[in-house]
């Protein structure tokens, strides 16, 4: 037994999360390894948080008010059935503590994104993991019969990190409604703006049907704004207040509370970036597949590259050294993959170069 001071013993199963790799490189990096948008905030967000700065003095609003009652006008969604978090992230780890305890069970897909063995581990739940299909994509009906009396909390993540693969409301609207009603359902919808299968607004629909259902979204992508941290959920009333109760009431900065709420009259940013960022897809995927090389159906700003019988690491090391940073993972079959996010068309001809070079 060691001296130093007790740690719950919950502590230890809870993964640490894993940093981008980065390399000892003389020159500019080039960032595609956090699924970020390579363009600045809009100009006048910049400005809302400007004008934030002279009230740092006092704490930012604890019921985000402006912010959940744009948020409301944005989606139609009442105020009072919207949670807003530091970053999504806050959000998911907060409906854990509120939903799971020990012997509770919690169902999501794998690989997904990183952060679910989190919710479970902290609460002390059982993480049910239920494998992607053989094209990334979630399997529902596998995931569907893995729901016990025990299941709390399904996490759906659509589209995908980091397959990158996506389902239609209307598959994710037939599921949910077999679903018994004292499971919640969590859609993490962080890229949902990217995706072509859908409009964002089409999943609103699906919150009137299922009590049970929240949608889960974020600043961080299309919007741009991570390095702030915001995010919010869409469900009922009483998963709003749960999850504001399991968190401090200031979790929220002023200053990301006010670039959210600006960041929200700019839908024409919005509209930009997602047509960007469909023309560097086009681009990035045919130029791996000028190179031999097998993506799943991107519905995100992110490709997910099947590497064959390649090493991954020794891949994103390789890029790594030529200053270029990505993500490496492992898909169903343990082939090895990477994750590479859509940059300016610049960072992504020098991921191609770099790439072109390794292999
Ligand atoms: C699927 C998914 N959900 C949520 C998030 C977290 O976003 P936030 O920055 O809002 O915490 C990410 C970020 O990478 C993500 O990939």
């Amino acid at each position: 037994m060691s001296p130093g001071i007790e740690f719950n013993r919950r502590v230890e199963q809870i993964p640490v999360y894993p940093a981008a790799s980065t390399y000892a490189f003389d020159g500019e990096l080039v960032k595609l390894a956090s699924n970020e948008t390579p363009y600045a905030p809009h100009p006048q967000v910049l400005e809302a948080v400007e004008a934030q700065l002279r009230t740092l003095n006092r704490y930012p609003d604890p019921e985000k008010s402006v912010l959940r009652r744009r948020l409301a006008e944005r989606t139609g969604v009442a105020a009072g059935r919207i949670a807003v978090g530091n970053g999504s992230c806050e959000l998911l780890l907060a409906a854990g503590e509120a939903m799971l305890e020990p012997g509770a069970e919690l169902v999501y897909a794998w690989p997904s994104f990183s952060i679910y063995p989190h919710v479970a581990a902290m609460s002390g739940a059982t993480a049910i993991t239920v494998p992607l299909d053989e094209e990334g994509r979630h399997d529902l009906e596998a995931m569907a019969r893995e729901v016990t009396a025990a299941t709390r909390l399904v996490i759906v993540c659509n589209p995908n990190n980091p397959t990158a693969t996506a389902l239609t409301p209307a598959e994710i609207d037939g599921w949910v409604g077999e679903l018994p009603r004292h499971v919640a359902v969590i859609l993490d919808e962080a890229y949902v703006e990217f995706s072509t299968l859908q409009d964002p607004d089409e999943s609103l629909d699906l919150l009137e049907r299922h009590p049970n259902l929240v949608l889960l979204r974020t600043f961080s992508k299309v919007y741009g704004l991570c390095g702030l941290r915001v995010g919010y959920a869409l469900g009922s009333e009483s998963f709003r207040l749960a999850v504001d109760r399991v968190r401090q009431p200031f979790s929220v900065n002023a200053l990301a509370q006010a670039a959210a709420a600006e960041a929200l009259a700019h839908q024409d940013e919005v509209e930009r970036r997602v047509e960007q960022n469909a023309i560097e897809r086009l681009h990035v995927e045919s130029e791996l597949e000028e190179r031999g090389l097998e993506t799943t159906d991107s519905q995100a700003n992110f490709s997910w590259v099947l590497l064959g019988d390649r090493d991954e690491d020794e891949v994103v090391e390789g890029l790594a050294r030529r200053g270029v940073i990505v993500r490496a993972g492992k898909a169903l079959g343990e082939q090895g993959c990477m994750r590479v996010t859509y940059g300016t068309r610049g960072e992504n001809d020098r991921f191609l170069a770099a790439l072109t070079e390794l292999l």
